[in-house]
């Protein structure tokens, strides 16, 4: 790759702020103060989103543009085996800089993308880098803002945004298909806690007194909140069974209703579409694992060492 841009320096075509940062009501921040800033933050551990600079309302806002800061080698490496990208994935990179995790993805691991960045000349320079590569039919530049980027496309989501961008993304990024990886570089996504986390050295980080990293990986969980109906075994013969789920991101807690009783669900477990929990009901132990599609759980109902099938549906949904 050819030497990446630090900053974009001419002032003589300044990037304009995206609609959304306008809309969200944005004031030009000097870079030199921007930097100074992610200096004065960087790394910063996942935080609450209370942490968030808030305006007056619980909405998270943008409220400073996120410069051209390119995540070093290792860092971009780290990214893409912590999300573990390989050949089926198509990876969208917000805000991509000069195309670097787009464009060792597709080189080194030959997974397919794009990347969004409302700079011109970085749009520019990476849709070169890729030709440089070898790689343009396989990845593609667009300048665009992230805010208006459909992302349905992606199994992976990359980024190394301001931590205010990541809470004001946080809704679309749960939005997505289950199962797709997202992977930020140092800021987290406001109170969605991420499923793992790395901080590595990294002398030659060119911004951030502690030369380290710290790398995030969530994966979107579905979305499971509400209640769903089943029939369950038990000594006692076949009964009828409810779940009320609530979900905060990736945790979910509930209640369960067999033979008029209401227990607690434990152990509850979701990662993508996996779900599973236990129940302790009418002196049995009863396990669920299931995986979660089309408002409906399919899976199977453990008790000892008998197996059966077990179904979900939502209640309220159309298939309910
Ligand atoms: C910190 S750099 C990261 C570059 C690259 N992803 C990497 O990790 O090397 C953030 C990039 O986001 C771009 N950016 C900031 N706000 C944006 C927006 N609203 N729409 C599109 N790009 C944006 C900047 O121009 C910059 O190139």
């Amino acid at each position: 790759m050819t030497q990446p841009l630090l900053f974009p320096t001419s002032r003589a075509s300044p990037p304009l702020p995206s609609p959304a940062v306008r809309r969200a009501g944005t004031r030009r921040v000097p870079v030199a103060l921007v930097l100074a800033a992610l200096l004065a933050v960087a790394p910063v551990p996942v935080a609450g989103a209370a942490e968030y600079p808030v305006r007056g309302d619980s909405e998270p806002r943008i409220t400073e543009e996120t410069p051209y800061v390119p995540s070093p080698r290792i860092v971009v490496d780290t990214m893409l085996r912590m999300a573990g990208v390989n050949a089926r994935d198509f990876l969208i990179d917000l805000g991509s800089g000069d195309g670097r995790i787009i464009i060792t993805a597709a080189r080194e691991l030959r997974a397919r993308g794009f990347g969004v960045d409302y700079d011109p000349r970085l749009v520019r320079l990476a849709t070169e880098n890729a030709a440089r590569e070898g790689v343009s039919d396989s990845t593609a530049f667009y300048q665009q803002d992230i805010f208006k980027t459909d992302l349905g496309q992606a199994t992976v989501v990359t980024m190394y945004l301001l931590p205010e961008y990541n809470a004001v993304l946080k809704p679309r990024l749960l939005a997505l298909r289950p199962g797709t990886r997202i992977v930020s570089h140092d800021y987290g996504i406001g109170d969605w806690e991420p499923d793992a986390q790395e901080t590595i050295p990294v002398p030659e980080k060119p911004v951030g007194a502690m030369k380290q990293s710290t790398i995030y990986v969530w994966v979107v969980p579905a979305q499971v909140a509400g209640r769903w109906r089943s029939r369950v075994q038990t000594v006692r013969g076949i009964a009828d069974l409810e779940i009320d789920i609530a979900q905060r991101n990736q945790h979910i807690t509930g209640t369960a209703r067999v033979r008029g009783c209401e227990v607690p669900i434990e152990r509850p477990f979701l990662k993508s579409s996996y779900l599973s929990f236990r129940l302790e009901a009418g002196g049995e132990t009863l396990l669920f694992q299931g995986h979660v599609s089309n408002d409906r759980i399919t899976g199977e109902q453990i008790r000892g060492e008998r197996h059966t099938r077990w179904r979900a549906p939502k209640m309220g949904s159309a298939r309910g």
